[in-house]
């Protein structure tokens, strides 16, 4: 039988030219011209038919390189950061070890880890600061610790770790031979980012995309950095010996040249929209946001004094006003019934549609449900 998620988003594919998609932190804000003359003359030559490079374009892994801006630190290509986070986790855990994550958390990773026979421990974050802190984690470490997650910033909170944070937790993996994962997939929506890297360089491997970044999600292209050795380790578990997909490296190659030219103003649109959601949220009584300003392009609001599901609000939300939400138990097993995740690097015309939709929604259903008790 089909989960209500898969029916989420069968139903939104199928009207996809109606739905304002605010459910995967994608971006729809980079201007097309991007990468459309770089896409258009690949098809022209019709590169598809032949493969890539397998390492990858060469030109393609010097842009990763000088957009992480740390010398010695290596990239490798895959099917999206997706692809990486599932590699590493294969090839630097078994069966029995432990890894420190969060809950909330992007709990696709905490799956990977759990295919590999570990599990994680899964700090509660649900309140301020809303992320891990370096005490907290030093805290947790047992004798079967073998690496850290460390995702900032943090998908779905959008909270992020200042310098002096990250710091701190990289010289705790770097004190007890740990791995650092640095998954910085939104690492462009945040001012004054810090690698984990810069700080424990043979300890850290850095996971990053362009599906959020660039605007590349349908692409899959991302991928992992580190130093030669782990590098190699983990490469060991890479399915695309043939190579990643032509046109995904020659969008995001297009895209990396001119990033530095319209990232900002990708970035001030969607804090403008974050903005607008939250004047929304401040009118819709029991409602809040956790975490704001959001440090990416997503964030939760709490729906808990409600007593509505976020399953209820994601579907109605979806199919009477054609506006995509993500329900929380995806991305939290403790208070995933309790927020819906909202994402805004959208043209201020989905983020207007939102503002119609949320408060319509939250009045609609509690006129239907039974109040909450004050108890
Ligand atoms: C924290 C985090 N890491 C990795 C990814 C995967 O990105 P990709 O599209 O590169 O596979 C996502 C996607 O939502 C994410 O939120």
């Amino acid at each position: 039988m089909a989960s209500p998620a898969s029916d989420a988003f069968r139903y939104a594919h199928a009207h996809r030219q109606e739905i304002a998609w605010l459910s995967q932190n994608t971006n729809h804000l980079v201007p097309p011209e991007v990468v459309r003359g770089a896409l258009d003359e690949a098809i022209r030559e019709r590169r598809y038919e032949g493969y890539p490079p397998a390492a990858g374009d060469p030109e393609l892994l010097d842009l990763i390189t000088a957009d992480l801006g740390l010398a010695g630190i290596r990239p490798f290509l895959t099917s999206g950061g997706t692809e990486s986070l599932y590699m590493i986790a294969r090839a630097l855990l078994s069966a029995g070890d432990e890894v420190i994550a969060s809950d909330p958390s992007y709990l696709i990773i905490h799956k990977f880890v759990e295919l590999a026979g570990a599990h994680t421990k899964n700090l509660d974050i649900y309140a301020p600061p809303f992320r891990l802190t370096s005490d907290r984690v030093r805290e947790a470490i047992g004798p079967k610790t073998r690496m850290i997650l460390l995702i900032d910033p943090l998908n779905p909170l959008g909270s992020g770790y200042p310098r002096e944070e990250v710091r701190a937790i990289a010289e705790i993996a770097h004190d007890h031979h740990l791995t650092l994962l640095n998954d910085v997939t939104y690492r462009d929506f945040t001012d004054a980012h810090a690698l984990a890297a810069e700080f424990a360089p043979e300890e850290t491997v850095t996971v990053w995309s362009v599906s959020k970044n660039c605007g590349l999600a349908g692409l899959r292209i991302g991928g992992f950095s580190a130093r030669p050795d782990l590098l190699a380790k983990v490469g060991r578990f890479n399915t695309n010996d043939l190579g990643v997909n032509i046109l995904a490296q020659v969008a995001a190659r297009a895209a990396l040249r001119s990033k530095a030219a319209w990232i900002g103003e990708v970035v001030r649109q969607t804090r403008a929209n974050a903005a607008r959601i939250r004047e929304v949220v401040e009118h819709v009584p029991r409602t809040s946001l956790p975490v704001y300003p959001s440090r990416a392009n997503m964030m939760v609001i709490d729906v808990g004094e409600l007593g509505l599901s976020p399953d209820a609000i994601q579907d109605r939300m979806l199919r009477e006003h054609g506006v995509f939400v993500r329900a929380g138990n995806y991305l939290s097993p403790k208070h995933g019934n309790r927020f819906v995740r909202v994402s805004f690097s959208n043209p201020p015309s989905d983020i207007e549609r939102f503002a119609r939709a949320f408060p319509e929604t939250v009045r609609e259903l509690s006129a239907r449900a039974p109040a909450p008790s004050a108890t």
